[in-house]
């Protein structure tokens, strides 16, 4: 390929089976590509950083704008309840909304609330897998990966066991999975979004109500530290906690679950890593970290440019967009040695897969506790876990997460 000749296409089949040769190619020939569906796409690492800390020429922008690029500007983007809930969560909003609604949430996420949990996300994880040990058997995925998250995600919350019944959790999950499709910046047709929609009014009712509870009762929870974080301006409205808390949600689960699934994968992809993590299971930590660098379940960022910036020597115009696939920049050469090679003992630098700037993961602590208790645990209760590699299938729907639909392991 030359120069100008590799196409950044998101519905491409193969990108979705191995992207990372089409974002080697994007690095090495156009680094800052302006791809044919009208917006930049970025690939090396120091580009990458350079615009996610960048928070005076880069933003989220104007939400219905960004929304309309994709259904024409006669579209009523707030007229969906699916769209109207991400305008509001934090994460597609700038400064000062965002500081405001982000200070009071890490004001109830704190560090020492994520450490206090070690022990109720080891029990979780015990508990999932001893409902599978004596079957010698297990599909990952849904015995597993997806589980493990919702049920650290509720017990964070504070959801007692009426509130999140086997009923609910599964409601919930898939009501999850159907609003959170509008998080992938593209079109969508009419049924899909009014799913999205009914399954938003679902979830805001749901939380609405855990909410109205704590106050009344307040519990030693996130759900009660929301209720009871306030600034100068004031509490978070009730409307905003619901909006917050389906954020929180959706956040870290299927990022979480597929860090889970693609980890297990590398793992076993190269033997000789799980057989050092069995070996010594205290590299469950920096293996945590080299499974979200080399296959990260979340393959990328938005941002809008404020006024004209020129990066990797092309101008980005005020108001034009530009993904960010942190992903490719997690396999840069100029910053990783071997990139493509999978090492759980890798030192240097940080891997892009979190972000970075003033969207920064607020989950990222979280996150790697459940990556290294997922890990820990199974390495210590199955030294002999065997993953089927041919079983492992990649989801084919969107492009921003990266994850399998199915993995088969025994024991
Ligand atoms: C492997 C797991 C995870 C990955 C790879 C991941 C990745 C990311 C990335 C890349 C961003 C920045 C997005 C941007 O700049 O546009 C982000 C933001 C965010 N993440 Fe995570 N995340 C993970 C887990 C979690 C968990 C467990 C939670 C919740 C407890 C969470 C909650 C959030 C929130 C609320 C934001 C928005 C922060 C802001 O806009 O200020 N994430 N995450």
């Amino acid at each position: 390929m030359t120069e100008g000749k590799v196409r950044f296409d998101p519905s491409d089949p193969q990108l979705k089976l191995d992207p990372y040769p089409l974002f080697k190619a994007l690095r090495e020939q156009d680094p800052v590509h302006f791809c044919d569906l009208g917006f930049w796409v970025a690939t090396r690492y120091d580009d990458l950083r350079a615009v996610v800390m960048d928070r005076e020429n880069f933003g989220q922008g104007d939400f219905i704008k960004n929304i309309q690029l994709f259904y024409g500007p006669d579209f009523d983007v707030l007229s969906h309840a699916s769209y109207r809930w991400l305008s509001e969560i934090f994460l597609y909003q700038d400064p000062p909304r965002h500081t405001r609604v982000r200070g009071l949430v890490t004001q109830a996420l704190t560090a020492r609330r994520v450490a206090e949990m070690r022990p109720r996300v080891q029990a979780i994880a015990d508990r999932l897998l001893d409902a599978v040990a004596a079957d010698g058997q297990m599909e990952v995925i849904h015995q597993f990966a997806y589980k493990f998250p919702t049920l650290v995600m509720c017990d964070m919350l504070g959801l007692s066991s009426e509130e999140a019944s086997d009923e609910v959790l599964s409601q919930l999950n898939q009501a999850i999975a159907d609003a959170f499709v509008v998080f992938e910046m593209r079109a969508f047709p009419d049924d899909v979004l009014a799913l999205a929609d009914r399954q938003i009014e679902f979830l805001e009712d749901f939380f609405g109500k855990v909410f109205a509870a704590r106050r009344h009762n307040p519990q030693d929870d996130l759900a009660t530290g929301l209720v009871n974080a306030r600034d100068e301006t004031g509490p978070l409205s009730d409307h905003e906690m619901a909006t917050v808390a389906i954020g929180l949600f959706g956040a870290g689960f299927e990022t979480t679950a597929h860090m889970i699934g693609n980890g297990l994968l590398a793992l076993h992809s190269y033997p000789d890593q799980w057989a050092k993590l069995v070996a010594n299971p205290a590299l469950a930590a920096s293996a945590t970290e080299e499974i979200l660098r080399y296959e990260s379940s979340l393959i990328g960022s938005n941002r809008t440019a404020f006024c004209d910036v020129v990066l990797g020597g092309k101008t980005i115009k005020a108001g034009e967009r530009i993904l960010t696939l942190l992903a490719a920049g997690n396999r840069d050469p100029a910053v990783f040695e071997d990139p493509d090679r999978f090492d759980i003992e890798r030192k240097g630098p940080r891997h892009l897969s979190f972000g970075g700037g003033i969207h920064f993961c607020v989950g990222a602590e979280l996150a790697r506790l459940e990556g290294e208790i997922a890990l820990t645990t199974l390495a210590s209760r199955f030294p002999s876990l065997n993953v089927d590699i041919s079983s492992a299938r990649w989801r084919q729907e969107g492009f921003m997460f990266r994850g399998l639909t199915d993995l088969k392991a025994s024991w």
